[in-house]
């Protein structure tokens, strides 16, 4: 049973929306990562900004409906984990029927993209920071625990000196 829909977003453009209450911890959507992109070359603009997801080892994958439309916020209700190779988005919280759906675009990013943030939360940050190390040092930690595998695996160090005391 399909669990979102997508519709027009108050954040941006489209976005995606709760079809029923969703409990913290439950999984919301399977992310289909199938369209892996073979030469980034040939990308738009477009497909950078709006279409295309950044993964372990350079792999690009370009996004499908309905997780394409998930919008960024900074006080986001999901997070992606990987599980057993798929790549599943989990609710950082209760959700309710008719909420829109987000995430924190800065958790498992690793570049040097931003936007003005019209997310609209109390605790917008202002500018979405495309890399997590840029962000405030207690916001990463806090968000610790919703970083992906891959992206502990491949940031070991910077990730180790992030939790190291001294
Ligand atoms: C994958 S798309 C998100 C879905 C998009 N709204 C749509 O219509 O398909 C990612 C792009 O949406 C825009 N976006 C997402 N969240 C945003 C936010 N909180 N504030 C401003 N723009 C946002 C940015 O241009 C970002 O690069
Ligand atoms: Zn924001």
């Amino acid at each position: 049973m399909k669990r979102v829909t997508v519709k027009v977003s108050k954040i941006q453009g489209k976005g995606v929306y709760a079809l029923e209450n969703i409990k913290k911890g439950e999984i919301v959507l399977e992310i289909n990562d199938s369209h892996a992109v073979k030469d980034p070359s040939k990308l738009t603009k477009y497909q950078h900004e709006y279409e295309c997801d950044y993964l372990a080892d350079g792999k690009i994958v370009l996004m499908q409906p309905p997780e394409r439309h998930i919008n960024h916020s900074c006080d986001s209700s999901t997070y992606v984990k990987t599980i057993e190779g798929k790549r599943k988005v989990f609710a950082m919280k209760d959700i309710k029927k008719g909420d829109e759906i987000t995430y924190d675009y800065s958790i498992n990013g690793y570049n040097d993209g931003t936007f003005d943030c019209h997310c609209g939360s109390k605790n917008c940050r202002g500018v979405y920071q495309g890399n997590f190390f840029k962000l405030p040092k207690d916001l990463q930690i806090r968000y610790l625990p919703y970083l992906d595998n891959w992206f502990v695996k491949e940031h070991e160090n910077e990730i180790d000196r992030l939790t190291r005391k001294h």
